[in-house]
């Protein structure tokens, strides 16, 4: 493999910046759910065996502290009418019977053991059961998949935030119930939409009633819950989304993810037909004001640019509302208790479509990567009967990138603190990207603080363009290593 030239040029001019917002402010943006640097578009097989990369994981963990967010993926969904909720961008499986989940289950508890000598000593920050829709399982499966992290980590902490994800339906008492026995103590429910006439466009069998009803459970087994709804849907008013959120607050629900709808791929949403139906940006964004305002006078914080929390009571205490699995990795370079140790978050990820996110030291010598486990359940159980870590593709960062993920994850919260990319990188964010800091400025979209950069009125719902804006020349020098057969990782940066 070739190498590509000296030094790379990572800087805008003012020109280019104002003619890529001028041509992508009026397009949909595509990366608003999975937001990160670079896209899996561009990652491959990874060319170093995976256990050397363990290893290697391991010796930097000597100087660099890792705190693990661990996600346990679920490859199946209820088949729907079209297929894929008409608007889902991530990989499943159908559900066809609990035979095809009992034999998921035990591949998972093989995978979960070859992770054995390299995962066993990591500390637990928090935990994901995401999908998918891992509300599937029967309630005896929910303590068995608590075991597998149990006996791979040798304990589950007890004050650690513990997520099951799921559709509400699938939410009965008896199922709450086992949950919460086994330990889990956080609900994220895929709601979309409340209204019975507007979540048909899904193909899914779910009602409001059900919602209310799974609410319900939750708060009899005392699990913090959390709703998903998107707007932009199909046939959309405005006044659909106010009903939806009002509902949700006045059900009393902890959290709410509010998503702008992601079209994008072969998904049903994205054909002619359906976009045709799909509320226009100008209505978005005055959707993403109305919601805002809405949510912050009835008592929410906006963490994110689509996360809200309710803020808690007196007495009520932090868990019930926060998001630790996500929130842990906006911030994911850290001072450790111990003198001059940095601290870093990792998501390790075990089971179908798994990611596992690597930054393992900041030195810009040292090596850090993502990678994603098979996306298909016919490879990953013919990874693991071959007895090979069920890995699909994956990437190497290289310095630049790091520091690109580091900006993507600060802007998810709407600011960035360039004090702290000071201390981290060594560099002045201000001055290393001033054209684009100029042209927000300009347009009323950014305001620049003492120590932070905060996105203000509808320079925060264009959040999702400005991660693509300031990773654009990064990103095309991917693509064109990729074509030419160049190694990615050997650009030299600085
Ligand atoms: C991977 S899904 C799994 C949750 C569960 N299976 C469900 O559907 O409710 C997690 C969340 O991602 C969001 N999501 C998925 N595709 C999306 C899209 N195209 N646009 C916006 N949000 C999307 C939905 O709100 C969904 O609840
Ligand atoms: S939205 Fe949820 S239930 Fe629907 S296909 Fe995606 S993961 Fe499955």
């Amino acid at each position: 493999m070739g190498k590509l030239g000296a030094s790379s040029d990572y800087s805008f001019t003012a020109d280019y910046v104002r003619s890529f917002i001028d041509k992508e402010s009026v397009r949909r943006q595509s990366n608003k759910v999975l937001h990160g640097h670079p896209s899996p578009l561009h990652w491959k097989p990874l060319e170093t065996p995976m256990e050397e990369l363990l290893d290697e994981r391991a010796g930097y963990g000597m100087k660099t502290r890792h705190e693990v967010n661990l996600y346990v993926g679920t490859p199946f969904c209820i088949k729907t009418k079209p297929a894929r909720c008409g608007f889902c961008l991530f990989p499943s499986e159908d559900y066809e019977g609990n035979k095809g989940v009992e034999a998921y289950l035990d591949y998972l508890k093989r995978e979960f053991d070859m992770y054995k000598p390299f995962y066993s000593g990591d500390t637990l920050s928090s935990i994901y059961f995401g999908g998918g829709t891992p509300n599937l399982y029967r309630p005896e499966h929910y303590g068995r998949l608590m075991g597998y992290v149990d006996d791979l980590y040798g304990g589950v902490p007890s004050d650690i935030e513990i997520t099951l994800e799921g559709i509400p339906q699938l939410f009965n008492e008896e199922k709450i119930k086992a949950i919460s026995e086994a330990g889990f103590n956080r609900v994220s429910m895929g709601v979309q939409q409340l209204n019975d006439e507007l979540i048909k466009y899904s193909g899914r069998r779910q009602t409001r009633a059900q919602v209310f009803s799974a609410l319900e459970n939750c708060q009899k087994y005392n699990l913090a819950n959390s709703l998903d709804l998107i707007y932009g849907w199909p046939e959309q008013t405005m006044d659909n989304m106010l009903d939806d959120l009002k509902t949700a607050v006045d059900a009393g629900v902890h959290h709410i993810t509010h998503y702008e709808l992601n079209v994008a791929g072969r998904s049903d949403f994205a054909a002619p037909s359906k976009r045709a139906l799909l509320p226009s940006i100008e209505t978005n964004i005055e959707m993403y004001h109305a919601s805002k305002e809405f949510l912050l006078g009835a008592g929410f914080e906006q963490i994110t640019v689509y996360d809200w929390r309710r803020k808690p009571e007196e007495g009520e205490g932090e868990r019930l509302s926060s998001y630790d699995y996500e929130h842990n990795l906006h911030d994911f370079v850290g001072k450790s208790d111990e003198p001059g140790e940095t601290t870093v978050q990792q998501m390790c990820g075990i089971g179908f479509a798994a990611v596992n996110f690597h930054p393992n030291s900041i030195d810009p010598n040292d090596r850090n990567w993502v990678y994603m486990n098979q996306t298909s359940l016919k490879n990953y159980c013919e990874d693991i009967d071959a007895g090979k870590f069920p890995v699909s593709r994956g990437f190497m960062y290289n310095h630049h990138d790091i520091k690109l993920v580091w900006l993507f994850q600060s802007m998810q919260t709407m600011k960035i603190n360039f004090v702290d990319y000071m201390n981290i990188f060594n560099e002045n964010l201000l001055d290393s990207h001033s054209e684009i800091w100029e042209e927000l400025d300009r347009r009323g979209w950014i305001s620049v603080g003492e120590s932070e950069l905060s996105f203000v009125g509808t320079g925060q719902y264009y959040i999702p363009m400005f991660q693509s804006l300031i990773a654009s020349k990064r990103v095309a020098e991917i693509r064109d290593a990729r074509k030419q057969g160049l190694d990615t990782i050997s650009v030299v940066v600085e």
